[in-house]
């Protein structure tokens, strides 16, 4: 192509593309109250975060500006233009074993007594708070899967696993993942729990993935349970609370879980301990 070809080509293309208006003040606020509201999460101080995750998707749509776009939100609550606000606006990084001092202590101090505490019931509720992509979740359940061992089948350890973007609860409910993300897991879990697709990807095998179920749920809103919990993985999502939203949700989870449950926290995480009952047991572990 000679150049004054090409110039004509990058021109057509550049002028079919739409170019949103700059936000406002008042329209970022906009957005920060919504989110803040009905999520809990606190986008204040990030507007960067905000435009360079919003900017190519209003334009994508064909939004003018801004305001076009939140209007729409505000008036449907339960459309896609909700959910693809929350599915750009979270911040969904997880992986398998993550924090894996909390899997260790699991297995070696909380399942040999819970095996002892619930002999007669053999039913350990556990719920996964902001499972993202999943791993978290699945990493919980192939430990079950391996303490529990030849036992397994006569105890249900269902994980019940919730966040609020659809799009990682979709990803989470596939089971599926790059062969480099199981990498770190022990050969006998990649050969047991996952399946080769193709070359580069692997699923979750139908076993493992029975063990989790995962839900939407908001953490802003009424849990959910019928029946008190022994186990709450709350990690890495409180970061995004203020301290007033963060006490609140301690203290609901505090009243949902047993006594003697524990709460798991992000390690970089921290709760005020003057604000509830929680008892401290080790760095970003508590029991009621
Ligand atoms: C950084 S990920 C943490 C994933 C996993 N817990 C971990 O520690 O690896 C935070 C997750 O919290 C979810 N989240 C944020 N606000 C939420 C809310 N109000 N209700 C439920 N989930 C929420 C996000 O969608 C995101 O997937």
């Amino acid at each position: 192509m000679i150049a004054s070809q090409c110039h004509t080509v990058i021109i057509a293309e550049y002028s079919e593309k739409k170019v949103v208006d700059m936000i406002t003040d008042v329209e970022f606020f906009r957005i920060v109250n919504y989110v803040k509201s009905n999520y809990g999460i606190d986008l204040s101080q990030k507007k960067v975060l905000v435009t360079g995750r919003l900017d190519n998707y209003l334009a994508r749509n064909g939004y003018e500006s801004y305001s076009d776009f939140m209007s729409k939100v505000e008036n449907k609550p339960d459309s896609k233009e909700v959910r693809d606000l929350i599915d750009n606006l979270t911040t969904n990084h997880t992986y398998f074993m993550r924090e894996s001092e909390h899997f260790r202590f699991l297995k070696d101090i909380v399942l040999p007594e819970v095996k002892n505490s619930l002999a007669n019931t053999k039913d350990l509720r556990t719920w996964c708070a902001a499972a993202s992509t999943g791993e978290e979740a699945y990493t919980l359940a192939m430990i079950y899967k391996d303490f529990f061992a030849l036992e397994d089948r006569l105890w249900d350890t269902t994980v019940l696993a919730t966040d609020i973007s659809t799009r990682v609860l979709e990803h989470a409910e596939s089971g599926k993942y790059l062969k480099e993300q199981i990498e770190p897991l022990p050969d006998v879990w990649k050969r047991r729990y996952f399946r080769s697709v193709g070359t580069e990807e692997c699923v979750v095998t139908d076993e493992l993935k029975k063990q989790v179920i995962f839900r939407k749920f908001n953490l802003m809103d009424p849990l959910p349970f019928r029946q008190k919990l022994h186990v709450v993985f709350i990690r890495n999502v409180m970061i995004y609370f203020d301290e007033e939203t963060k006490n609140n949700l301690v203290n609901r989870i505090y009243d949902m879980l047993v006594p003697g449950g524990y709460m798991f926290i992000g390690t970089t995480e921290s709760i005020d301990k003057s604000k509830t009952n929680f008892k401290y047991v080790r760095p970003s572990v508590y029991r009621k």
